[in-house]
């Protein structure tokens, strides 16, 4: 079994103004090839900061995260964005979809980034496995309930 993430000592501290929050105190984690982890806890505790962290979304204010065994934090944004696509899958709350692509084109975009050729097959793919086949042309405001309200 090989380890995905690990996470060292890990401290975020936002600043807004003068005024400084202490969100992540020295946290440490390992997640392994296979697992499943769901991190749980109040609202405001940090869940979405560490995930972000994770994710390479953003630079912890000190500690290490290594990710599929590459050290992200001395990466530019320019390589934590080559990171992102090449490992991670990241669902927002509010999904994040861009509004003016298809389905297909949502899918399609982060694969033809990576330079796939059979970008459009690979994503049709994609979305037949997740029970999308018969909605790939249409737009995120048209797929659910939950998005056309909003
Ligand atoms: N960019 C930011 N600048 C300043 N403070 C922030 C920033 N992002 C989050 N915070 C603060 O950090 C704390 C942790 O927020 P975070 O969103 O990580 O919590 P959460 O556990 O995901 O909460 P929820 O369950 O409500 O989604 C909160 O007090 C929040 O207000
Ligand atoms: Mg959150």
């Amino acid at each position: 079994m090989s380890t995905i993430l690990k996470v060292d000592n890990l401290n975020m501290l936002y600043t807004s103004g003068n005024r400084q929050l202490s969100v992540l105190q020295g946290i440490n984690m390992i997640i392994e090839e296979g697992e499943t982890v769901a991190i749980t806890g109040p609202s405001g505790s940090g869940k979405t900061t560490l995930m972000g962290l994770c994710a390479a979304l953003d630079n912890p204010t000190s500690g290490e995260i290594t990710l599929f065994g590459n050290l992200i934090n001395p990466l530019s944004e320019d390589e934590r964005a080559v990171m992102r696509n090449k490992y991670v899958g990241f669902i927002f709350q509010n999904f994040q979809l861009l509004p003016s692509l298809t389905a297909l084109e949502n899918v399609m975009l982060p694969l033809e980034l990576q330079g796939i050729k059979d970008a459009e097959k690979e994503a049709a793919l994609l979305l037949e496995r997740v029970g999308l086949k018969d909605r790939m042309t249409h737009y995120p405001s048209q797929l659910s309930e939950e998005n056309n309200s909003a």
